[in-house]
């Protein structure tokens, strides 16, 4: 029995030091952490309950039959986060570069089958070298096993990837499936072909950083959700971030008593819109007032800054706030703007987030560019995200909110629950002086009577009574009381249960 114990532990030794002290040691000149001590931080104290770690490769071609090391690169499992049982997986590159083996993907695969089962997160963490070279076509099937596992886990459970190493070739559509990516700066990098291949292909000299950095994937392509320093700084905010989701659809989020009253008034918000309406203001400054304690977790806020998406909570329940910024491009849609709010609000609407939207928006981005680039596709993907939700849907429109623009976000007619707007809220076809130079065209050559004939339409339609008057917004309400009259649509709309429609599903337009 002790021969047989000490085996065992042997085993175990041997499995938790991975690819050995060097190559552990390698990991750390890199200033990323090991695989273990990753899930360490992520997880709560002593939760980790490991699976599989005596599970080797079968692989006897080049020599890889001497080279067995227990666990085969990647550590699987699960443990809990601030108390909620979570799956996890965290590649371990000092173990044959974190390389994808046959029997690699099936311990992934299998962490992911019993959290669908379960109804739990699964948060992989990647630092790989992507398919085990000496495996081939095995390898292969192990990624295209967990591509199906991540696509039949959509919208089931949430899905969170942490790249934090090389994640290259079609390793990148594992995370690339999944809901949100974090990535690390200098250390973590994405791309479907690498720099060689580039350089022979389109000849363009770049490093990895410059492919497929941290930087380039949360400002440039919107691949990649949000993007940290280091190791530490990343697994700190995964663990914050899961607290804003379910564990699976069929499930409210989780709700965080708060001390902040939900009738706190915010004097300071009937001064943020500027006197002047071209003039921009910070939609994030009304977002931060209104919310629990102040507390935002924004996403995406390298790309497309235009719109801002994230995080909150309202009077302790969890919400996704959707909001035009004025201080980019005047808060414009534009393709990209689209396409990174429609998403969030489809895994808001996946997971029982309601959707808290703030509009000030002077219309769709003009010109060549998005016409060709084609603004119509990806613009109609935010306004049927919009429309297919089902969670509360609640909307303050703050300043502009004109032509198709103004339905798209969130208007009454895609069945906003309970639209409110500002006192200095303009709800128009279009900005009354572009309304008066085309309908008033015979006045196109006299400034004076063109500005009266502006201030007529502002008059008439650049403000919210006539929307009220037809019942398309609930209300128009005092800035300052923005918080209270949020937080009580939201608590009224707790039991809102407007079902599913019985179809396979919709054609989003993608
Ligand atoms: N299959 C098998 N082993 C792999 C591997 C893979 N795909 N990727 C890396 N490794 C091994 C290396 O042979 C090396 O083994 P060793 O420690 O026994 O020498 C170890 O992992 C570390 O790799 P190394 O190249 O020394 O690390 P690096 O930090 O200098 O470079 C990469 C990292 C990912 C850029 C580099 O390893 C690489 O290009 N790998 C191949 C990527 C690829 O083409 N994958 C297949 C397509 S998806």
């Amino acid at each position: 029995m002790t021969s047989v114990l000490q085996q065992l532990e042997a085993k175990r030794r041997q499995a938790r030091a991975g690819g050995g002290e060097q190559r552990i040691a390698k990991q750390h000149e890199k200033g990323k952490l090991s695989a273990r001590e990753r899930l360490e931080l992520l997880l709560d104290e002593g939760s980790f309950e490991e699976w599989d770690m005596f599970v080797e490769h079968t692989c006897a071609e080049f020599g890889m039959e001497e080279q067995k090391i227990p666990g085969d690169g990647v550590v699987t499992g699960h443990g809990t986060i601030n108390g909620r049982l979570v799956f996890v997986f965290s590649q371990d590159f000092t173990v044959f570069g974190g390389s994808l083996s046959a029997a690699h993907g099936r311990k992934i695969v299998k962490i992911m089958d019993k959290a669908l089962e379960l109804g739990a997160p699964v948060i992989g963490l990647n630092d790989s070298g992507g398919a085990r070279i000496q495996e081939g076509v095995e390898s292969l099937a192990g990624y295209a096993d967990i591509f199906q596992r991540t696509v039949d886990a959509s919208g089931v459970v949430p899905q969170l990837s942490l790249v934090m190493g090389p994640c290259a070739g079609g390793a990148v559509y594992a995370p690339a499936m999944t809901d949100f990516i974090f990535m690390v700066r200098d250390t973590a990098y994405m791309f479907v072909t690498g720099p060689d291949v580039a350089k022979t292909v389109t000849h363009e000299d770049v490093t990895p950083e410059q492919l497929g950095g941290a930087d380039v994937h949360t400002g440039t392509s919107g691949v990649s959700d949000l993007a940290f320093d280091n190791d530490v700084e990343a697994l700190e905010m995964a663990r914050r971030f899961i607290d804003f989701l379910p564990s699976h659809c069929g499930l409210a989020p989780p709700e965080h008593p708060t001390e902040d009253p939900i009738d706190r008034d915010e004097p300071s918000l009937d001064s943020l819109v500027p006197i002047a309406p071209n003039e921009p203001y910070d939609m994030k400054e009304l977002i931060e007032k209104v919310a629990d304690e102040g507390d935002f977790f924004e996403v995406q806020p390298d790309y497309a800054k235009n719109i801002v998406i994230g995080f909150g909570r309202m009077g302790g329940q969890p919400v996704g706030f959707v909001a035009n910024q004025p201080l980019v491009l005047a808060g414009c849609l534009d393709i990209d703007s689209a396409r990174k709010a429609a998403r969030f609000v489809r895994f808001c609407d996946g997971f029982n987030i309601p959707i808290v939207t703030f509009v000030d928006v002077p219309g769709f981005m003009p010109g060549t560019a998005q016409e060709h680039g084609g603004i119509i596709k990806h613009g109609a993907k935010l306004l049927y995200a919009y429309a297919e939700a089902t969670v509360p849907k609640v909307t303050v429109i703050t300043r502009k909110a004109y032509g198709g623009a103004y339905d798209v976000m969130s208007s009454k007619h895609l069945r906003g629950d309970v639209n409110y707007a500002w006192p200095s809220a303009e709800i128009a076809v279009m900005g009354p002086k572009g309304a008066a130079e085309i309908i008033f065209r015979e006045d196109a050559r006299d400034p004076d009577k063109l500005a009266e004939r502006a201030e007529e339409y502002r008059t008439k339609f650049a403000n919210p009574f006539v929307a009220a008057s037809r019942g398309f917004l609930d209300d128009i309400i005092m800035p300052h009381g923005t918080r209270r009259r949020l937080c009580s649509a939201l608590n009224m709309l707790r039991s809102k249960n407007a079902g599913t429609r019985g179809r396979k599903h919709g054609n989003v337009p993608l």
